[in-house]
């Protein structure tokens, strides 16, 4: 029996020193989690596994390293869109540069009112409405155009009237970034034809070459979250006279206000935010926010001279989406839409406020128009919710599910024969 220890205790160490310090601290990381095992849906630790991933403790505040992680996991977008801009560069002068620029048009937006958006958007839901007379027309389509329509004459300052705007461009801008941000996430080739064409389209419409050498560098971020939460919110809104009463008070008069309250007006229940945040977290546009990491056993000096092979880069992705469907803050029907959740916060309030703020992302990186956009999202699908009220000429058909950047089969904007 003394013979045991004798043998065991230096074999024991021997193999031990086998292993690198970081080997042996994976060793004790995977111990401990047999040993405290989490359930899977454990809201605190999801949290620290999205905070992991987008601010990591051993990178408070070091720019540079996030804007490399960000570049690195988002190279398929210089293959399909060949974008320039702070999501695919890892220099931190681009990162400045970009987001003082985006941060001034937002300000010019603001600066302008709520009305004045409402107007535009008015005028965009229109300018669809004419410029297709079809008795039926995708609702993807619908959303995208109205958006982008938007989008380019609120952010990006298109100064033209919405009835100058030729229709077969906006149509082919939508449709060719849709397209090919879905071929980003494939290996197959890209067609040639696409980005020369899309870029071309945008060019005849923001022609201020100083200010926008690359449009698509604004367009992409901006329309492309946007135009899905329109989407998704108008989806579910639709059908329900009580949710269509909110967005009549909130249109009636937009403002930060109205969108955060519910009215006393009777048959309406949530609020406009309650809402939109419902929308964005049962479908967030990005799910899953990647990053590309170098192995903590290696150095950050040397990642630039090396190539990539996978033992040294791993990805990582904060998962947005299961947190969003948290049992354990959101409650066992959490895979249904229900905007009162978001209103009554059921006693976890800052957890599931904490949980929705990361639609936007999380840390130095986080977007710049997390109060904007959901207000912004708001205002244009009251606009187009007006079209389907009983007086006006329009119904929704509605598809098999919702959709996200692409499956809305079977959803439609039917134009009511006279
Ligand atoms: C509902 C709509 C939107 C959603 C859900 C959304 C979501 C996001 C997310 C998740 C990020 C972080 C990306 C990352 O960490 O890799 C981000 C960053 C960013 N977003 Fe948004 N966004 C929206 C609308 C907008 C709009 C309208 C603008 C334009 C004015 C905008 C401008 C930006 C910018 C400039 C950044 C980069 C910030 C930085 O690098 O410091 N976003 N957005």
């Amino acid at each position: 029996m003394q013979l045991l220890p004798t043998i065991l205790v230096p074999f024991v160490l021997s193999t031990l020193c086998l292993f690198s310090p970081s080997s042996l601290l994976w060793l004790l990381k995977i111990f401990r989690s047999i040993c405290y095992s989490e359930p899977p849906h454990n809201y605190s630790r999801l949290l620290r596994d999205i905070k992991n991933v987008l601010d990591p403790p051993r990178a408070p505040g070091m720019i540079a390293i996030l804007l490399q992680e960000r570049a690195d996991s988002n190279k398929r977008l210089i293959r399909a869109l060949n974008i320039s801009n702070t999501f695919v560069s890892s220099e931190v002068a681009v990162h400045e540069q970009f987001v003082r620029q985006a941060r001034h048009l937002l300000n010019n937006v603001k600066g302008r009112g709520w009305q004045s958006f409402q107007s535009t958007t008015f005028d965009a839901v229109r300018w669809q409405l004419e410029q297709d007379p079809s008795i039926e027309i995708p609702f993807d389509r619908f959303i995208q155009n109205i958006t982008l329509v938007v989008v380019l004459l609120e952010i990006l300052q298109v100064e033209n009237p919405v009835e100058a705007l030729s229709y077969d461009d906006i149509t082919l801008i939508a449709n060719h970034i849709t397209t090919l941000w879905s071929l980003s996430k494939k290996s197959d080739p890209i067609p040639p034809d696409l980005l020369p064409a899309l870029q071309a389209a945008l060019r005849r419409i923001v022609i201020n070459k100083n200010l926008f050498p690359d449009p698509l560098n604004f367009v992409v971020p901006a329309w492309e979250t946007l135009w899905r939460v329109v989407a998704t919110t108008v989806a579910y809104s639709f059908a329900r006279t009580d949710y269509k009463e909110s967005f009549q008070h909130f249109s009636a008069y937009p403002s930060e206000r109205r969108f955060a309250r519910a009215s006393m007006m009777p048959g309406e229940t949530v609020s406009v935010q309650a809402i939109v945040s419902e929308a964005m977290r049962l479908h967030p546009p990005s799910k899953h926010i990647g990053r590309v990491r170098c192995r903590s056993w290696c150095p950050e000096f040397f990642r630039k001279w090396l190539a990539r092979p996978g033992w040294i880069f791993r990805k990582k992705s904060a998962d947005i989406q299961k947190i969003l469907r948290c049992h354990e803050i959101w409650g066992s029907d959490s895979d249904t839409f229900d905007p009162s959740r978001c209103q009554e916060f059921a006693g976890r309030e800052e957890e599931q406020s904490a949980a929705l703020g990361l639609v936007f992302g999380h840390g130095p990186l986080k977007c710049i128009a997390s109060s904007w956009a959901p207000v912004a999202a708001a205002v244009i699908s009251g606009a187009i919710l007006e079209q389907f009220n009983e007086s006006m000429g329009h119904t929704l058909q509605v598809g098999a599910e919702i959709g996200g950047r692409t499956g809305w089969i079977g959803w439609s904007v039917i134009r009511k024969e006279d």
